[in-house]
C-alpha cells in the first residue's frame, strides 16, 4: 500500500539542502518518492546528501547555486528540468543571517546580503518555478521556509526578521495571484537544532529564555520542519495555500 502522504512522480527543488533543515527536507521528500534537486553554494555538502539519497534507492541531483544570484537560480531550474523533465515542487529554504546585533548598527552590505538571499532569492526562484509550472499547464506547490522571527519581535536579529516578514507577505499575495495552479505556503519554524541556530542553542541564557516560553520544552529538530514541508508539498496538502504553518513547539504563543 502507498503511504498516505507521498510525492510519487513529483520533482522537487530544495534550496539550502546541504545541511540542516534543507537536507532533512530533501531526504524526507526522496523517501516519499520525489526526485530531488539539491541546491546550495557548495557542491561538496550537496553531493554527500545526494549520495545518501541515491544509496537509499532515491534519485537526487546536487547542483551548486548562489540563491542571491538570479542567473544562477534560472540555471538551477533549467538543470532540474533538463535532468528530470519538469519541476512540481520548490522549497525555498536557503537563507542567511550575517549580522547579530542592534538593528541600527547593521552595515549596508550585511543588510543587502540578507535581503538579496532571503527575499530576492526566494522571489526569483518562485518566479522561475511558477512560470515553468504555468507554461506546462501543471500543478505546483511552493513552500517558503520563513521563521517565527517574521511575526515576533526579534532583538539582535531585526533585519533577518524583516526578511522573514517579507517572505510571509510574499507568500500571502502570491497565493492569490498564482491560484489555482500553484499553491504557495510558508512554514514558520521556531528554534531548530542546526548550524544556523547554534549561536542561540549554545547560549545558555538564550536557550533558557526560549525554553521557558516553549510548551513542548525542547529545541525542534530538522525532521519537525521537514514533515510540515512534506504535507504542504504533497497532494494531501491540496487545500493549503497562503498559509503560514508555525512549527515552534509553542514558543511564539508563550
Ligand atoms: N535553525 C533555526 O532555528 C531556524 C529557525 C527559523 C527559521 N529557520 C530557517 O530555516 C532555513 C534553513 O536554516 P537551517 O537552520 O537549516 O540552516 P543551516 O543548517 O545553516 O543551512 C543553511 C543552508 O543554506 C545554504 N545557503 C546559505 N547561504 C546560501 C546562499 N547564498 N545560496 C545558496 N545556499 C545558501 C547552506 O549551504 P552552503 O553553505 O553550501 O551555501 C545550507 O545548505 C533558513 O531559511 C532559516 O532562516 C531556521
Amino acid at each position: 500500500m502507498e503511504p498516505v502522504i507521498h510525492l510519487t512522480d513529483k520533482v522537487a527543488i530544495v534550496t539550502g539542502a546541504s545541511r540542516g533543515i534543507g537536507a532533512e527536507v530533501a531526504r524526507t521528500f526522496a523517501r516519499a518518492g520525489a526526485k530531488v534537486v539539491l541546491a546550495s553554494r557548495k557542491i561538496e555538502g550537496l553531493t554527500a546528501v545526494a549520495d545518501e539519497i541515491t544509496a537509499a534507492g532515491g534519485e537526487a541531483l546536487p547542483y551548486a547555486a548562489h540563491m542571491g544570484k538570479t542567473e544562477e537560480i534560472q540555471a538551477l531550474v533549467a538543470a532540474a528540468v533538463e535532468r528530470f523533465g519538469k519541476v512540481d515542487v520548490l522549497v525555498n529554504n536557503a537563507a542567511t543571517n550575517p549580522y547579530f546585533g542592534p538593528m541600527l548598527n547593521i552595515e549596508d552590505a550585511a543588510w543587502d546580503k540578507t535581503f538579496e538571499v532571503n527575499v530576492k532569492g526566494y522571489f526569483a526562484a518562485t518566479r522561475e518555478v511558477a512560470r515553468h509550472v504555468q507554461s506546462r499547464g501543471g500543478q505546483g506547490s511552493i513552500v517558503n521556509v520563513a521563521s517565527v522571527a517574521g511575526f515576533m519581535a526579534m532583538p539582535l536579529q531585526g533585519v533577518y526578521a524583516m526578511t522573514k516578514a517579507a517572505v510571509i507577505s510574499m507568500t500571502r499575495t502570491l497565493s492569490v495571484e498564482l491560484g489555482p495552479d500553484v499553491r504557495i505556503n510558508a512554514i514558520a519554524p521556531g528554534l531548530i537544532d542546526t548550524k544556523f541556530a547554534s549561536a542561540l542553542t549554545q547560549n545558555e541564557h538564550i536557550l533558557e529564555t526560549v525554553m521557558q516560553k516553549t510548551s513542548l520544552k525542547r529545541v525542534g529538530q530538522p525532521a519537525d520542519v521537514a514533515s510540515a514541508a512534506l504535507l504542504l508539498a504533497s497532494d494531501m496538502g491540496g487545500y493549503f495555500t497562503g498559509s503560514v504553518l508555525t512549527v515552534d513547539g509553542g514558543w511564539s504563543l508563550g
